[in-house]
């Protein structure tokens, strides 16, 4: 199978290692060449480590770099049977290069986006084939995560979901099939935890440290609110929380933080940037203090 993925950040970059996995000859388009090369060598790390564990050998590695061409052109990804799309979490920049890459394969393409809060129906609306669309929702990271939601729009074919289903079940990963709510499932259930944690340190109650040490060694998750969405990237869950709050007719449960939009305007995106609510080396290890 054909697949290409665009953007080749955070997301594009794991779901392109994913699909490279399982077999297929992935394109992986950025219009950024820094982000294409940044893709390529972390790609490279990732899999000395996985030999390093003994979870993979040389051969593995050399086919899975083999099954991944970096490009940036658009163009390029003109015999995919299925795209994904992992750039900016804006509807009208999604809208533009959906029209284009339409414009480019062939009729029963499957064209997805990785959208984590925006309207699968919106996106689709910009294609003349609209039933070709459907919502696939990798999670952070994307070789690592068992889960994915499936989204199909209003417009979206059965055949079209069932293909998309079928396929990501054989990349061996769990599907939950999801209506197209904003947030769908794990990004509505998520926003409480982020929301209400950053309220608790705006009210002076605890020091992010500490409601993220709680939230780990009492509360049993593996990650704290704020070294998650360090993890996540603060510009991304920002908006995501932002658009989630619009789309549900600004209902307070959903308010946006500005301790949080202060840190993704100031750039200070998390581990991605060096510097979030912690400090990161060049490797993403948090620096203690
Ligand atoms: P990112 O900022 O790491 O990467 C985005 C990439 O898209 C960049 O390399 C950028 O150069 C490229 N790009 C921007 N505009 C472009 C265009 N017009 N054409 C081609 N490439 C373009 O973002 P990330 O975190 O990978 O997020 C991408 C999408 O995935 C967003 O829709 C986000 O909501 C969603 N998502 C993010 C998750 C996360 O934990 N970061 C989890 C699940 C979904």
């Amino acid at each position: 199978m054909n697949v290409g993925i665009i953007g080749s950040g955070t997301m594009g970059s794991g779901i392109a290692q994913v699909a490279a996995t399982s077999g297929c000859a992935v394109k992986l388009y950025d219009t950024n060449q820094v982000a294409l090369d940044k893709a390529k060598a972390n790609l490279e790390k990732i899999l000395n480590r996985l030999i390093e564990k003994g979870r993979i050998d040389a051969e593995e590695k050399t086919r899975i770099q083999n099954n991944i061409s970096y490009v940036n052109n658009l163009k390029d990804l003109s015999d995919s049977n299925l795209t994904i799309e992992a750039i900016v979490e804006n509807l009208d920049i999604k809208k533009k290069v959906f029209l284009e890459l339409e414009s480019y394969v062939s009729d029963n393409c499957i064209i997805a986006s990785n959208t984590s809060s925006l309207s699968i129906a919106s996106i689709a609306s910009s294609l003349q084939k609209p039933e070709r669309c459907v919502g696939i929702h990798f999670f952070n990271p994307a070789p690592l995560m068992k889960l994915v939601e499936v989204i199909p729009a209003v417009q979206t074919s059965k055949a079209v979901l069932t293909k998309s289903v079928e396929t990501i079940k054989s990349w061996k990963k769990t599907v939950a099939v999801a209506k197209d709510t904003p947030g769908f499932i794990v990004n509505r259930v998520a926003r409480p935890f982020y929301g209400e944690a950053l309220r608790i340190y705006e009210e002076g109650i605890a020091s992010f440290s500490e409601i993220d040490a709680a939230m780990k060694d009492v509360g049993g998750f593996r990650m704290g609110p704020f070294e998650l969405m360090d993890f996540i990237g603060n510009d991304v869950n920002y908006t995501v929380t932002e658009t989630v709050f619009a789309a549900f007719y600004f209902d307070p449960r959903y308010k946006p933080s500005f301790t949080q939009k202060r840190l993704s305007e100031a750039g200070y995106f998390g581990r991605k940037s060096g510097k979030g609510y912690y400090d990161y080396d060049d490797n993403g290890k948090k620096i203690s203090i």
